[in-house]
């Protein structure tokens, strides 16, 4: 079988194009601009990479944005202040503090000041909490995970009944994707590296999410004959034949495994270009949220 390859790229452009027309829509009408403010703490390269897209985006779909770089060294008070600052200026409808931050800050307490109301990334304990409850609705859900959803939905793939197996559980992607997955009527399994039998849970899977961050972790013989494999990861490996470098490949053995499965997501322009969608329509909402 040579798996049919769910194109992200397309997909999230399309969302954009939509999140632009309802921005254009509100501007004529007089209503207020979204505002997406962030927050990036240190220099890690790959978060500045990020923010910097999240930025272009908004800039292209019509939304304002505002950028706050602060050095490592701030106090983690002065952090939760800025959080705060941002909670109360109305012109910032979505406020997204980039993870991880550095070490020695304290990661709860910062997401617990972003107000409910404005939290883009889903990751306020309130939020996350609706998200496993039966009968809840978080105010936002986060960004990468309601991609991975909304990528099986649009190409049609139903959740209904399967057996959905996520590899990773990071607060960030693993651990809201499956409860996302269980929303939908899947049956889940979650696994991770300390699980033993790898490949024999993984083999069970009807839909396979891999977000695990380990380069094509996933072979050919962890994949059922037909089934669809989401690939979130993002890895960088050596590669000098490369201009840069270095090449950049998921968790999945890409080759192998689209011989096997039914569909899967490439890397890049699978999951990737979703997150920063969803992102998008998730500060369109905060701003709709907030009229
Ligand atoms: N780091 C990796 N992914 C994300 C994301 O979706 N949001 C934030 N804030 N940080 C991240």
């Amino acid at each position: 079988m040579t798996a049919a390859m769910i194109d992200g790229k397309q997909i999230a452009a399309d969302i954009r194009a939509q999140v632009a027309d309802r921005v254009a829509e509100r501007k004529r009408l007089g209503k207020t601009v979204p505002g997406l403010a962030t927050v990036l703490v240190g220099e890690d390269p790959a978060s500045q990479v990020y923010v910097r897209s999240k930025h272009k985006a908004c800039e292209q779909l019509g939304i304002a944005s505002f950028s706050h770089v602060l050095p490592a060294s701030t106090p983690q008070k002065e952090l939760v202040e800025l959080v705060d600052l941002l909670n109360h200026d109305d012109k910032v409808h979505g406020i997204l503090v980039q993870l991880p931050l550095p070490s020695g800050f304290d990661e709860e307490e910062v997401l617990l000041k972003v107000s409910v109301n404005k939290d883009v990334d889903g990751f306020h304990p309130i939020n996350i909490g609706k998200l496993a409850q039966k009968g809840r609705t978080p105010s936002f859900v986060p960004c990468t995970p309601a991609g991975v959803i909304e990528l099986l939905k649009t190409t049609g793939i139903s959740l209904e009944g399967k057996h959905a197996v996520v590899l990773g559980r990071s607060n960030i992607v693993g651990m809201p994707v499956a409860l996302l997955l269980v929303k939908e009527n899947a049956t889940l399994t979650i696994c991770h590296s300390r699980s033993h039998n790898l490949p024999e849970i993984t083999r069970q899977a009807d839909v396979l999410v891999a977000c695990v961050g380990k380069a094509e972790m996933v072979r050919g013989d962890w994949v059922k004959p037909g089934a669809v494999v989401i690939d979130v990861g993002i890895n960088h490996v050596d590669d000098p034949a490369s201009e840069k470098g270095y090449r950049l490949v998921g968790d999945v053995a890409f080759d192998e495994v689209s011989e096997v499965a039914s569909a899967i997501t490439p890397v890049p322009g699978g999951v990737g270009p979703m997150t920063i969608a969803m992102l998008m329509k998730n500060t369109l909402r905060a701003a709709e949220l907030a009229d």
